[in-house]
């Protein structure tokens, strides 16, 4: 048995001896085959280490928070770029990097999409960054007043997807509170500032921005291949599987971190040690529909109704989609708010898609599987 395997084994690239190699390695239990060193390093939220070629846009937001180190406040900034190109990696890494020169920095980290309004995020900002008990029925304006009475500062906060505040002048507040620096993260620009008064706008847009772009394919080999030597054994990963997963995410960190992790679980359930080449178009498409699950479960009431409609009923165009979404809410946003606040979202997770014609917008689900 043993002599069978070290056989297959040394042939087990080659396509006669694949099954074979398959069939003994299942015989003796998958605890035979390691592939995996370190599984927490393919997580979402896993910081690594290491910040592949981001250096400019590293130096611009640390750039940013280096007045925190002389005791001053920092002036915000604003991160803008599409789906998985590192903009929360970058925040986080600089936040990181400020906490190695500052001791004891506090920070928070919130997710707008999740806390959508400013009640939520005051509460949070309260609670993790000012450490001060807030009572259930405390309103904005004591929540707001408790923490510029309690905050000494420095401190930062990380508004992650704040496209996604209902009070986008929410960022007007922080502006008051002493020693308090915050990194704003959003796909456009044009989608975070639109719809605030021109007073608010020019007071709170004032800052840094770091533009993100999608990633080479290059880059996106340097990421894989950093976090298979961290995550997988040696040889567990070919130079040309990284380069197949490359090809096909379209610059997206995200995607491909995922395509990777998926590909090596499906090798080992078929009992290889390494990965198999032809599974990783598969992957990339399992990877792209488990990305798209979790952004779908994300998704506010406005846009889910949105979502549903065109994933049943598209393409359809705008006019239609706003009418069927209008009848089917119970408390529906205008068509203004809708374009500017929810569509973007499920364009910028590519749930659905819009093609332009003339004037006209057409919109039709993406699916992958
Ligand atoms: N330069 C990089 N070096 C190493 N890993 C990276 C890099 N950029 C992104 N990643 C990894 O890719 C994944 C997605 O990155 P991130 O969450 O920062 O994207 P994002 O731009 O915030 O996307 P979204 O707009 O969807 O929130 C993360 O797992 C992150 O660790
Ligand atoms: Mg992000």
């Amino acid at each position: 048995m043993v002599h069978s395997l070290v056989i297959a084994s040394k042939y087990k690239n080659d396509f006669h001896f694949r099954s074979t190699y398959q069939a003994i390695t299942l015989l003796l239990g998958y605890h035979l085959i390691k592939m995996i060193r370190d599984g927490t390093v393919f997580d979402d939220d896993h910081l690594p280490r290491t910040i592949v070629e981001r250096d400019p846009e590293m130096n611009e937001v640390t750039g940013a928070l280096a007045p925190i180190e002389r005791d001053l406040q920092a002036e915000n900034c604003f991160l803008f770029g599409p789906s998985g190109v590192g903009k929360t990696t970058v925040a986080r890494a600089a936040v990181r990097e400020l906490r190695r020169e500052v001791l004891e920095v506090p920070y928070t980290h919130v997710n707008c999409w999740r806390n959508y309004s400013k009640h939520a995020v005051l509460e949070e900002i309260a609670l993790n960054l000012v450490n001060i008990p807030v009572s259930r029925n405390a309103s904005t304006i004591d929540l707001n007043r408790r923490i510029q009475d309690s905050f000494e500062g420095p401190g930062v906060v990380i508004l992650d997807e704040i496209d996604q505040l209902e009070e986008p002048d929410l960022l007007y507040d922080l502006d008051q509170i002493r020693g308090l620096s915050c990194i704003a993260i959003a796909n456009r620009e044009i989608d975070l500032f639109a719809g605030l008064e021109d007073r608010v706008r020019s007071r709170v847009s004032a800052g840094y921005r770091v533009t993100f772009d999608r990633y080479s394919e290059q880059t996106i080999i340097d990421i894989l291949d950093r976090r298979a030597r961290e995550g997988l054994t040696p040889h567990a990963v070919s130079d040309r599987v990284l380069e197949e997963i490359a090809l096909r995410v379209d610059g997206d960190a995200r995607t491909a971190i995922r395509s990777l992790r998926v590909a090596a679980n499906k090798s080992i359930r078929k009992g290889f040690s390494s990965i198999d080449i032809e599974l990783v178009d598969e992957s990339t498409i399992q990877a792209k529909g488990d990305i798209q699950r979790k952004a779908i479960s994300k998704l506010n009431q406005h846009q889910r109704v949105v979502h549903e409609i065109v994933s049943e009923q598209g393409p359809i165009m705008q006019k239609e989609l706003y009418d069927r979404y209008r009848d089917q809410h119970a408390d529906p946003v205008s068509l203004r708010y809708l374009r500017k606040k929810h569509l973007p979202k499920l364009l910028h997770y590519n749930l659905v898609e819009c093609e332009k014609n003339g004037t006209k917008k057409l919109y039709r689900s993406v699916t992958h599987n």
